[in-house]
Order: C-alpha cells, then sequence, then structure tokens
C-alpha cells in the first residue's frame, strides 16, 4: 500500500489540497483532524469540560466512533451510530478538538484506527503527527505551511461561505491560539517530521498546490494522476 502524509497548522490547505490529489490518484483521503473533532463534540454533548483529562479519558470507554465514506466517496464520521459529519465543523469544536487532542490517552485510543486505514488502503492522510508518528515510514511526507494572515483568511471565507457569522480577527486569533496549542503539547506535536518536504502554500492558488503535491507524489510513487489538476 502507498500512503502520503500531510501535517501542517490549521488553514494551510491541507485537506482542500489533500482531497484533490487523492481523486486524482485513486487514493482514500482521510481527515484525522475529524476524527478529533468527533471527540471534541462528544464531549461538548456530554457537558464534559476538554481540558478535564479525566473526564475526557473515561467518556472514551462508552464512545463508538466509526470513520466511513458515503457514496459520493466522502467522508463521514459516525459518533454511537449518528452521522455528525456536520457538527463537527462548527466553529467552536476546532478549539474542543485541539483540547482533546493533547491528552495522551486520546491520542493512544486513535492509533489503531489511523493505522488500519493505511493497511488497508493507499491513502493520503493529512493532520499534525503522521508523517512524524502514525506512519513514520509513509511513502512522501508533506509538511503544508502558509502565513497566518494567508491561513486565516482561506478559513474566515470559508466560515463566511458556510453562512458562519464571524470577523476575520476572530479567525486568525483562535487559528493563532489553536496552533500554539497543538505545537506545545507533548504528546505528538505539530511538526514538520525530519524527512518531510516542506511546502509553503502562501500566496499559491489552489490549482498551483494541488499540481505541487500531485508532482511530489508522482515522483516518489511513480504513478501518474488521472487527469491534470
Ligand atoms: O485538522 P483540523 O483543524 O480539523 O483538526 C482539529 C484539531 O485536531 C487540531 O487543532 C489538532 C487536532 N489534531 C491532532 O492533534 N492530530 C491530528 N492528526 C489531526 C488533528
Amino acid at each position: 500500500m502507498i500512503s502520503v502524509a500531510i501535517d501542517g497548522p490549521s488553514g494551510a490547505g491541507k485537506s482542500t489540497i489533500s482531497r484533490a490529489a487523492a481523486k486524482l490518484f485513486g487514493f482514500i483521503y482521510v481527515d484525522t483532524g475529524a476524527i478529533y473533532r468527533t471527540i471534541g463534540l462528544a464531549a461538548k454533548l456530554r457537558g464534559i469540560d476538554a481540558s478535564d483529562n479525566e473526564a475526557v479519558i473515561s467518556m472514551l470507554t462508552g464512545l463508538d466512533i466509526e470513520l466511513r465514506y458515503n457514496d459520493s466517496g466522502e467522508q463521514c464520521m459516525l459518533l454511537n451510530g449518528a452521522d455528525v459529519s456536520r457538527d463537527i465543523r462548527l466553529p467552536d469544536v476546532s478549539m474542543l478538538a485541539s483540547k482533546v487532542s493533547a491528552i495522551p490517552e486520546v491520542r493512544e485510543y486513535l492509533v489503531d484506527m489511523q493505522r488500519k486505514m493505511a493497511q488497508m488502503h493507499n491513502v493520503i492522510m493529512d493532520g499534525r503527527d503522521i508523517g512524524t508518528v502514525i506512519l513514520p515510514d509513509a511513502d512522501l511526507k508533506i509538511f503544508l505551511t502558509a502565513g497566518a494572515e494567508d491561513r486565516a483568511r482561506r478559513r474566515y471565507e470559508e466560515l463566511l461561505q458556510k453562512g458562519v457569522e464571524t470577523t476575520f480577527d476572530m479567525v486568525l486569533d483562535e487559528l493563532v491560539k489553536r496552533d500554539e496549542q497543538d505545537t506545545r503539547r507533548a504528546a505528538a506535536p505539530l511538526k514538520a517530521a525530519d524527512d518531510a518536504i516542506v511546502l509553503d502554500t502562501s500566496g499559491n492558488t489552489l490549482e498551483q498546490s494541488v499540481s505541487e503535491v500531485c508532482r511530489l507524489i508522482s515522483e516518489r510513487t511513480g504513478l501518474t494522476p488521472e487527469q491534470a489538476p
């Protein structure tokens, strides 16, 4: 099986770029942030403080988290049988996901689920620790990044499109705080693997970034994308 690990801070374009590249190579796209978001949402629904490690850890035993693909090939997250794919995108769930993801037991709980996906399929998997912890032997590791203002602008535009009321400053502030939290945590912090290729997407169009990632995948695997992006 072929695996491509794409890590980086929030809003660097990881999911959009990974999804597009996976489609072109016929790989499965695994969005691991969605799994942490599902645990963050579960804490919210149960009224559990996401920073209360013990409460979050004891919540894990009663959780049934499933990652599925619908008929259109989109990843869906099920929490105790209910499809929560939309709810996990609410802005407050981002920070909850970041908080629960700092708990080592939460990360441990999700390791097998992520590795199994890569054992069964050719994958492009995105997250924060894919190249460093989850798939240290990935065929290709990319660390996607961009300036904070660029990333916040993309996130802001996405939220506006979804009809979420917010301001650019709020989005920037949240993004900077979340990256700081993800980078400073002791357990599997956000960082580029030593053998990752660092790609700065600042100022790139989406097409340019997809095309750059596809070029790296082709170079490393010998495969060619089905269509030019
Ligand atoms: O990629 P995202 O913004 O949906 O991720 C939400 C949070 O989940 C992110 O702030 C940190 C955490 N996360 C993680 O710790 N490890 C991953 N592999 C993916 C996400």
